[in-house]
């Protein structure tokens, strides 16, 4: 049977793909992390298919014994945030570039076959245009969405000079349930639901008009797995994203609407590097990939709150 591995594995996201491998028939998963920002309880009803190696991707000679034998590898052990990498850029830079080469670098020297990488749609920064098209040219903004851009580069050179079939996915603010919503840096809609269940008002940073293609997880797992199969798609990047984009304000009162609630937010100042506008073209995931996300964001919205009440409140 095939191995297959997942960096970030015990992460928000990366648990999501795990789950989605062991639906799609994988049997077991091993998973490498290093559980600073992931949890074992995330793979808590999986763990017997799931071989934790507890590994930090800074760590070369780590990732490659973890790595080894394996025919696919998902990529997506990373410091995940904007303002972490301004407050903290230089172990944002280790993992994120540093580490990605390292996941690389043992991939093509183990002979897997291909590597699907969590890109991030913060490297297109603010366009004129939107939707945002892979075509246009990137224009990071902060210093997470240039390690997450020339992990883009890289996936392409790997391919290119050592014949490693990396596909680099483009995530638009992934949200679900899983997301920890227990530190500053944490996604903005675990932030929200958390404000929802203790009654409390989010702060807005800016007027609340920015927009954002929010993107329910287990579309962009099951993305994830399309990336692994799809052919003639090594060195390529796609938007992995729903083609939709909601302000802050707009979502924060579809919440209170559904709760029945008024709780006005806050609003303190812009951060820094953020992006005003996000939204995906779809059309070369859907086109190459056969991306076909289910989620509406009020279904999305829906089961992430069911799933937040159950866990926070228990
Ligand atoms: C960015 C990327 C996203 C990536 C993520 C990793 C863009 C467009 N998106 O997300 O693809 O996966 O980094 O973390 O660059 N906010 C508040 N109040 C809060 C928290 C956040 O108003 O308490 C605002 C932020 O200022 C931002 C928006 O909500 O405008 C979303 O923030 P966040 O969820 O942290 O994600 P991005 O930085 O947009």
């Amino acid at each position: 049977m095939s191995k297959y591995v997942v960096t970030g594995g015990a992460g928000f996201i990366g648990s999501s793909v795990v789950r989605a491998l062991l639906d799609q028939g994988a049997g077991h998963v091993h998973v490498i992390d290093n559980l600073l920002t992931g949890y074992e309880k995330n793979l808590e009803e999986v763990a017997r298919q799931v071989t934790l190696h507890r590994v930090d991707i800074r760590d070369f000679e780590g990732v490659k014994a973890a790595i080894a034998g394996a025919e696919k590898v998902f990529h997506l052990a990373a410091i995940p945030s904007v303002p972490k990498s301004i407050d903290e850029p230089v172990p944002s830079h280790e993992v994120n570039i540093d580490g990605t080469f390292n996941v690389y670098r043992a991939c093509a020297e183990t002979g897997v076959k291909r590597v699907v990488y969590a890109a991030s749609s913060s490297a297109y920064g603010d366009t004129e245009v939107l939707p945002k098209v892979e075509t246009m040219v990137p224009q990071p903004l902060s210093p997470y969405a240039a390690q997450k851009l020339m992990g883009e580069y890289y996936a392409s050179v790997f391919h290119s000079c050592f014949g490693l079939e990396a596909v680099a996915l483009r995530f638009f603010n992934v949200y679900g349930p899983r997301q920890d919503p227990s530190s500053p840096y944490s996604g903005v809609l675990s932030i929200f639901m958390k404000c929802l269940i203790e009654g409390r008002r989010p702060t807005l940073f800016g007027d609340g008009g920015q927009t954002r293609d929010f993107t329910y997880v287990a579309d962009v797992a099951g993305l994830c797995l399309k990336a692994s199969r799809a052919s003639g798609v090594a060195g390529k990047v796609y938007n992995a994203g729903n083609g939709n984009r909601y302000t802050l304000n707009e979502v924060w009162q579809t919440l209170q609407d559904t709760q029945g609630v008024t709780l006005a937010p806050n609003y303190g100042p812009s951060r820094a590097g953020d992006v005003r506008d996000s939204q995906a073209d779809t059309t070369a995931a859907v086109r190459d990939l056969g991306h076909a996300p289910q989620y509406s964001l009020a279904e999305g919205l829906r089961l992430t709150f069911d799933w937040y009440k159950s866990s926070l409140v228990a």
